[in-house]
């Protein structure tokens, strides 16, 4: 396999953030592979390159395996370092040789829309997955970011830690960052009744207080 695949970080989805590297091998590719809402962001700076959206992980194998003398660019949501499709794609490419360019994680542009530094909170996710964040509180230092998701959300999440006797505790939720609708909510852990709601695509710190 001589493969030449470009994984882009695209930041937390406005195509304000992501860099002048990535736009430069999006530019540059002959196919660019991304989910249905990345590739609209993007959309402006795409010129005659064959897209495809992202759907079933075999599909894709196929359709890169098929497209073997093709320049393609992957297009990952925030960071290409923090649960992203690079992870799958290394595993299964493993003879291919990758260019890898970071993105702004949503993370991190949460903190820097708070104003703090996060290097003293761990980082996890519990989006479509389990992860002890009962445990990783109490251990923490500052407290933990966590990748939430609509079942796996902060609410069940508070309420969960509030059961275990975790009281000092501010939740913060940042929805659909860098979007139009952006929005950043905060509470203490016993008003989260107050909160609940359904909460669009979601990264939540939970900071000791
Ligand atoms: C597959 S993970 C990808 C994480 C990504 N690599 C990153 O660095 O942010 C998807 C999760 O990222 C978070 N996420 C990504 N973009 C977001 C955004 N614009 N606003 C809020 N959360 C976001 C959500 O927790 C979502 O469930």
């Amino acid at each position: 396999m001589s493969h030449n695949i470009c994984v882009v970080g695209l930041g937390p989805g406005n195509i304000e953030f992501i860099t002048g590297a990535g736009v430069k091998s999006i530019i540059e590719a002959d196919i660019v592979i991304g989910g249905k809402r990345q590739l609209d962001e993007i959309k402006t700076i795409l010129k005659d390159q064959e897209t495809y959206t992202l759907g079933k992980l075999d599909l894709l194998k196929t359709f890169i395996l098929e497209n073997e003398n093709q320049k393609i660019a992957v297009i990952v949501s925030g960071d290409t370092g923090y649960y992203s499709l690079l992870t799958y794609l290394k595993r299964t490419f493993s003879q291919i040789n990758f260019k890898v360019i970071p993105g702004i994680s949503s993370f991190q542009y949460l903190f820097s829309k708070l104003e703090m530094t996060w290097e003293n909170f761990s980082l996890h996710s519990v989006h479509g997955r389990d992860f002890n964040y009962v445990k990783e509180i109490l251990n923490s230092n500052k407290g933990v970011v966590l990748l939430t998701d609509s079942i796996n959300n902060p609410i069940k999440i508070a309420k969960d830690l509030l059961e275990k006797g975790i009281e000092n505790i501010e939740v913060i939720i940042g929805e659909r960052l860098s979007s139009s609708d952006e929005c950043i909510t905060r509470f203490k852990i016993k008003d989260y009744e107050k909160y609940n709601r359904n909460y669009l695509m979601n990264v939540t710190i939970l900071r000791k207080i």
